[in-house]
């Protein structure tokens, strides 16, 4: 943990009673958040609770999706709700996105290495240096320099999402938002995803936020867990405790309908003491 975890204005995320509203319905309420950095934090609950809202709103894009929030999200410190270039920046720099299909959100005329290069260049980074941060990128995410020879539609969705993270390694971000980040992947390529994601928590310090249906891999990943039912956080705590001793109902009903769960106690989670 990094000496700025003392000063939570300065933390990676930060959020105080976010409310989503779309017109009068507030469909997502998250009274409070605080990503230190190298920490993991997971959402989970049903489909329509109000997770992506949220994050939505955490990298300043709620406008995109017609949906007002009020109260607080900082990133690095900056107002992230406020809708000014410096909130603009923050995504692509301070905080990174991934998403379920990255495939879709590449530009399918230009290769992954323009690509890379051209959303460094837009943060003002040389063209050398640049070219440095991305293979440095390549090396730690462990992709193929290869593969960024090559357009979107000729990578996998495995290499496309290593692709993602690997460009949020080269921005240096201090914290990665990720929707629902395996889903889309067969299952060796998830543990891979998984893995990566980890590593990157643990060598580089990058925090994490972890939005996902798939239990097992919240418990692996998050030292801390938000349950959501309808718009409201119905439990939250230390990930092996909500997940080992759920105390609300509606978490436990959630727990009870992941199989694995019957036979295998939550998977141990090294990081949490
Ligand atoms: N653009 C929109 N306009 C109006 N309502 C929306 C919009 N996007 C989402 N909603 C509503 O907001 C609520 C929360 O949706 P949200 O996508 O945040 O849920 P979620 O928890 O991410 O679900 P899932 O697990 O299916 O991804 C839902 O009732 C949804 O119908
Ligand atoms: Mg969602």
């Amino acid at each position: 943990m990094n000496s700025e975890s003392s000063n939570s204005e300065g933390l990676p995320l930060r959020v105080k009673d976010l409310r989503v509203s779309y017109g009068d319905r507030v469909v997502s309420h998250i009274p409070s958040l605080e990503l230190a950095a190298g920490q993991s934090i997971g959402i989970v609950g049903e489909s329509g609770s109000g997770k992506s809202s949220a994050l939505m709103a955490m990298l300043g894009l709620s406008s995109t999706t017609g949906a007002q929030p009020t109260g607080l999200v900082t990133v690095s410190g900056v107002d992230m709700l406020a809708d000014t270039p410096q909130a603009r920046s923050m995504l692509g720099w301070d905080i990174g996105l991934v998403m379920q299909s990255p495939q879709s959100s590449l530009n399918p005329t230009m290769k992954l290495r323009n690509l890379a290069r051209a959303a460094l260049r837009r943060h003002g980074v040389s063209k050398e240096d640049a070219d440095k941060r991305i293979t440095e990128a390549a090396s730690i995410v462990r992709l193929d320099e290869r593969v960024l020879g090559r357009y979107p539609h000729e990578i996998s969705g495995g290499q496309a999402q290593r692709f993602v993270i690997a460009l949020a390694v080269a921005q240096r971000v201090r914290c990665i938002l990720a929707d629902e980040p395996t889903s889309a992947l067969d299952v060796t390529v998830q543990a891979e995803v998984i893995t990566l994601l980890n590593r990157l928590r643990h060598e580089e310090g990058i925090a994490m936020l972890l939005i996902s249906h798939d239990l097992p891999v919240v418990s692996e990943l998050t030292d801390y867990v938000l349950v959501m039912r309808n718009g409201e956080v119905v439990e939250e705590g230390k990930t092996p405790q909500v997940f080992g001793n759920p105390q609300n109902e509606y978490t436990k009903s959630l727990l009870a309908s992941v199989p694995e769960w019957q036979t295998e106690r939550p998977r141990k989670n090294a990081w949490t003491s």
